[in-house]
């Protein structure tokens, strides 16, 4: 399966700031022609002029977020119509930040996730344990229900990202072992749930994804790509990881 890689730029870069960083991805991606998919995930108010940087290339667009509902009476949100307007094929659902600083809950993300889907956007599911949950061997549980229940309903047109909470803007990074363990774990659940589909699954790995270590972890067997926060908002260690894949 080729290689996912997703940048999620969260809430960084201006609309200038985020037309030359797209700028400078397609143009070395032009280059180096990685043999990864590209998505790159900007702010809102930078949908557009990454839009139109891309536009043509073989790199595509994702959100951060959406609500789910088609319109109406929700102040400060947006819908997938909106965001397919930009050409956004992807969506990132259930980020450990939304979980923690906006009390989003696995059901609320499921509703998320079934409307993406039956709205055209390939949702990419993030779930991931805090240091105090692996800690407490809690890993597994918190894995297994975020992502069953995340998943409830839903088709196999869906990319799962694992990204524990204590590597995400930390530096630490899971070893390629450790987090290898929680793919196939992963892959398994979504075995049970979609059968032979489950194979075409990319799950991604995510926190402190780095030109350094994306190597070792892309050559584990069920990490299928990567989510990349920090390192995304440099051209040259986003095309660093890509390459690597
Ligand atoms: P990071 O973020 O690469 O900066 O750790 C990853 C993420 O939160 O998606």
């Amino acid at each position: 399966m080729k290689k996912l890689i997703v940048g999620n730029w969260k809430m960084n870069k201006s609309f200038d700031e985020a037309k030359i960083l797209s700028e400078q991805i397609v143009a070395l991606n032009n280059a180096i022609k990685p043999n990864a998919d590209l998505v790159l995930c900007p702010t809102f108010t930078s949908l557009q002029s990454v839009s139109q940087a891309i536009v043509d290339t073989p790199v595509s667009l994702g959100a951060q977020n959406l609500y789910p509902h088609q319109a109406g009476a929700f102040t400060g949100e947006i819908t997938a119509s909106m965001l397919k307007d930009f050409g956004a094929k992807y969506v990132i659902l259930g980020h450990s930040e939304r979980r923690q600083f906006l009390h989003e809950s696995d059901e609320f993300i499921n509703e998320k996730v079934i409307f993406a889907q039956s709205n055209g956007l390939m949702p990419i599911l993030c779930v991931g344990e805090t240091l105090a949950d692996r800690e407490a061997d809690k890993t597994y549980d918190v894995i297994k229900q975020q992502l069953l229940i995340g998943i409830n309903n839903a088709s196999p047109e869906i990319v799962i990202a694992y990204e524990p909470v204590w590597a995400i803007g930390t530096g630490k990074t899971a070893t390629p072992e450790i987090a290898q363990e929680v793919h196939a774990f992963i892959r398994d659940l979504l075995v049970h749930q979609f059968e032979s589909n489950a194979q075409n699954i990319h799950i991604l790995y995510g926190g402190s994804m780095k030109p350094g270590n994306a190597r070792d972890l892309l050559l584990q067997k069920d990490i299928n790509g990567g989510l990349i926060g920090g390192a995304s908002l440099v051209a040259e260690d986003f095309l660093a990881i890509a390459r690597a894949a």
